[in-house]
């Protein structure tokens, strides 16, 4: 392992550690000669506007070549005008605190949802969140009908297809309802949508609901995106789709009118692989192995949890869900499971009230079939030690 000082990723692998906690795409499933073939093309085209400050809202023909790429994939109309390109994800969620929430505002946010979401909006931006209980159908409106009598959230964050952790997707009916009550109430729906492209079982009712980036008319919904999941997050490149209105509010804030777009030079490199059609060729090739690795974890969890855990089989996302009987204790769990060469999020960790004590997430995105078999296999034997 490197020296801390030497350290060039996020998380550094050891050689036996199955670590099933770590939600990133596998290092042997990151696209280096797709990323070198592009910038190829990009910098044998001798143009030095690649190196220059960007546009505000993002270069306009990356825009345009992810709309047309939205909009085959979304089978519904994106236009460039409605996006704004970010730094991935994370920095487009930041930028929406930044510009649209004062500390001690409150937000609603699902039970459980995305832990490191949390920690921006809690930690980073002193929001109150509050949590609004989920179930296999998503965010529960009942639940978030009596939240909203009660208080009014600036913004209700949630992640509507395949989530994190629980894989679910909100349900089409929800979605209608969803975007009702944000007109209703006066709040603004975040939706963090980085797994909509990321589904496995083409059967039309494993498909997620169009995504809630085609409501984004409505003035209510900005649609958060990342080519974190679909192609690499060293590339720090995502977006917000919002009506474009609501996107000339972030194309005039003070961090791009002085560093200028974000990303300018990645998202020149990324239009290529757009453009040439390599980021679908890619994705489609992401799929095929995630399907697989699904079907892995799943026989694998049968063979290995089978009685000791309830879990749905996932249809799309990075995440298995496990729920033991109550009483388990998984977080108390994980260094046994360490010891034994395995590792996995604890429930609690993306609980906002210290809950789901007994659940875990698995994540089927970092490691391969033969891993993800062996992984389980020493998940089964320390749950079955207790
Ligand atoms: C729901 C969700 N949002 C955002 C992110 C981070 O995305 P990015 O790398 O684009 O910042 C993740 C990564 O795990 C995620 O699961």
């Amino acid at each position: 392992m490197k020296s801390p000082a030497l350290r060039s990723s996020q998380v550094n692998r050891t050689s036996s550690l199955i670590d099933f906690g770590i939600g990133q795409p596998g290092f042997d499933l990151l696209p280096l000669d797709l990323m070198r073939q592009s910038a190829e093309v990009r910098f044998a085209e001798g143009d030095t506007e690649l190196l220059n400050y960007g546009y505000e809202q993002g270069d306009g023909r990356f825009r345009q070549a992810l709309a047309d790429f939205l909009s085959a994939e979304y089978a519904s109309p994106v236009g460039p005008e409605q996006l704004m390109v970010t730094a991935g994800a994370s920095q487009a969620l930041t930028l929406i605190c930044t510009l649209f929430t004062q500390p001690g505002d409150t937000v609603f946010v699902e039970e459980p949802s995305y832990f490191l979401a949390l920690r921006i909006l809690r930690e980073d931006f002193r929001l109150n969140a509050v949590p609004i209980p989920s179930d296999e159908n998503g965010l529960r409106m009942d639940a978030l009908e009596i939240a909203l009598a009660q208080q009014q959230p600036v913004f209700v964050y949630t992640i509507p297809a395949f989530q994190n952790p629980t894989g679910h997707t909100l349900s089409a009916q929800r979605r209608e309802e969803l975007v009702a009550l944000a007109h209703k109430h006066n709040f603004t729906i975040v939706a963090d949508e980085v797994y909509q492209l990321l589904h496995y079982n083409a059967t039309q009712a494993a498909l997620p609901p169009a995504p809630l980036a085609a409501r984004t008319e409505s003035g209510r919904v900005l649609s958060i995106g990342s080519f974190s999941k679909i192609l690499a997050p060293g590339l720090r490149l995502g977006w917000i789709q919002a009506a474009p209105e609501v996107v000339q509010r972030f194309v005039t804030c003070g961090l791009v009118d002085s560093g200028g777009g974000l990303n300018h030079f990645t998202s020149n490199l990324v239009r290529v692989a757009l453009e040439k059609g390599s980021q679908g060729e890619y994705l489609a090739g992401l799929r095929e192995i995630y399907r697989r690795r699904i079907d892995v974890m799943d026989a694998a969890l049968h063979r290995h949890l089978g009685g000791m855990a309830r879990w749905q089989k996932p249809d799309g996302g990075y995440f298995f869900w496990l729920e033991m009987d109550e009483g388990i204790d998984t977080a108390a769990l994980l260094s046994a499971a360490h010891t034994a060469g395995v590792g996995f999020l604890p429930g609690v960790r993306c609980s906002s009230v210290g809950g789901l004590g007994n659940c875990l997430r698995l994540s089927f995105a970092h490691f391969g079939e033969a891993e993800i078999e062996e992984g389980v296999a020493r998940l089964g034997r320390v749950l079955s030690e207790e």
